[in-house]
């Protein structure tokens, strides 16, 4: 499974280095070709002879050699990498990548690196358990870096509890699923819709909604990492895409919205999922002068049912195609939701509902429950919203391929 792939690397001062030895083995022996760079404390702990000499390659330590000038440039050590693995990693080393620092090779690297990044955090369980330590690895987490967890033991201090390095048959495991993850979705279209729509009553002004889009826009991540091309209908928010496996189609009212998302899902789209928080209602007629304050008396505005996006897919779904709905509720929840799932035609449900705290609009945290139309229920915990987009994903994938 990792023949050919490149793997780099980055061993930092942790006792646990000495497992570096081993989990270069094992690499190698799957295929994989492995380049080691090391940070000055690790060769402490580990000789560079010990790695070079499993790995086949020169260990790169410093920016450049002193005895000749080669220099060793991140830049194309970091696009030779199909996988940049850093284990051990010290708390130092996942502090520095939290904040940007880069005053060594190593991290240069991370720096420069586009390719996906995993850590195996190795330290004493104090440090492990520090709030610190604790928030980087949830800043690293955000920002899409796997971080493959500790084990609970004995640790070289002699104290026990979590912080101990996974071992390198547990890393070689985690690095084989990162890989048969990244290209599953390689040749499938992922088409999302994101964020409020405006529904403009007069010339300036219009009736929207909370939406930030950033949940959508998780998905969007999620699924482009994997290798999908992803089409996002977007309403207006202040969320760019990262991936170029995104293409992005800015829209502003549910009418457009509607109008750009059916085209997207004739266009063949093989999995929609429908998270924007589109207007149930517009004007009936949008006024081309500002509305002046009536005298005395309340104003009433006219209201019209706008194009149901979800609804109208699911009256012309093909076979083939997998959708995906939302529903946020704020009262009896689940039962609104399968009454949701039913009624568009849809094969999933994800559901929140804002009775949660940390759910919902404009926060970074969700929880969610996913229910398919088998009529399976699997309730999730708070997690950032892209640990949630991960895991609707993965959701996903087992049942298209349950259903083929
Ligand atoms: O009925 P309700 O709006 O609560 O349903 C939510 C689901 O339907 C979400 O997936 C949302 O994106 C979708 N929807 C839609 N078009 C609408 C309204 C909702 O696609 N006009």
């Amino acid at each position: 499974m990792l023949k050919g792939k490149h793997i780099v690397l980055g061993v930092t001062g942790s006792i646990a280095a000495y497992k570096a030895a081993t989990l270069v083995r094992l690499l190698v022996k799957e295929g994989a070709e492995v380049k080691v760079l090391m940070t000055e404390m690790a060769k402490h702990f580990i000789t560079p002879l010990t790695l070079a000499t499993l790995s086949k390659n020169p260990i790169l330590v410093e920016f450049y050699n002193p005895e000749n000038g080669d220099w060793n440039s991140h830049v194309s050590i970091g696009l030779w990498a199909d996988l940049y693995l850093i284990a051990p990693a010290t708390a130092n080393t996942l502090a520095k990548m939290a904040t940007g620092v880069a005053d060594n090779l190593l991290l240069t690297t991370y720096l420069s690196a586009k390719c996906p990044v995993a850590v195996a955090p190795a330290m004493d369980l104090d440090m492990y358990a520090h709030t610190t330590t604790q928030s980087n690895l949830e800043t690293l987490r955000q920002r899409g870096v796997s971080i493959i967890e500790p084990e609970s033991g004995e640790l070289a201090s002699g104290l026990v509890g979590k912080g101990r390095m996974e071992e390198p048959e547990g890393i070689l495991q985690a690095v084989k699923a990162l890989f048969s993850r990244q290209g599953s979705w390689v040749g499938k279209t992922v088409l999302l819709t994101a964020g409020p729509t405006r529904e403009e009553i007069d010339p300036v002004r219009y009736i929207t909604n909370h939406s930030t889009g950033k949940m959508a826009y998780a998905l969007a991540e999620v699924f482009a990492d994997r290798g999908a091309h992803v089409e996002l209908v977007s309403g207006p928010v202040h969320l760019k895409a990262q991936s170029p496996n995104i293409t992005v189609y800015p829209v502003v009212s549910a009418a457009q919205m509607a109008e750009r998302t059916l085209e997207r899902y004739q266009a063949g789209a093989d999995v929609t999922v429908l998270c924007a928080a589109v207007a149930d209602y517009t004007p009936a007629q949008r006024l081309d002068r500002k509305i002046k304050r009536e005298k005395k008396g309340p104003y009433a505005l006219d209201l019209v049912p706008t194009q149901d996006i979800a609804a109208t897919i699911g009256q012309i779904k093909r076979a083939d195609s997998f959708t995906v709905g939302f529903a946020l509720e704020t009262d009896d929840a689940l039962h609104h939701a399968q009454d949701k799932l039913q009624r568009k035609n849809l094969d999933l449900i994800v559901m929140n509902s804002l009775e949660d705290p940390g759910a919902g609009f404009a926060t970074d945290t969700n929880r969610v429950t996913l229910i398919s139309k088998q009529g399976a229920i699997k309730s999730g915990t708070l997690k950032s919203k892209k640990e949630v987009a991960s895991d609707i994903v993965d959701h996903i994938e087992e049942l298209i391929c349950c259903n083929d």
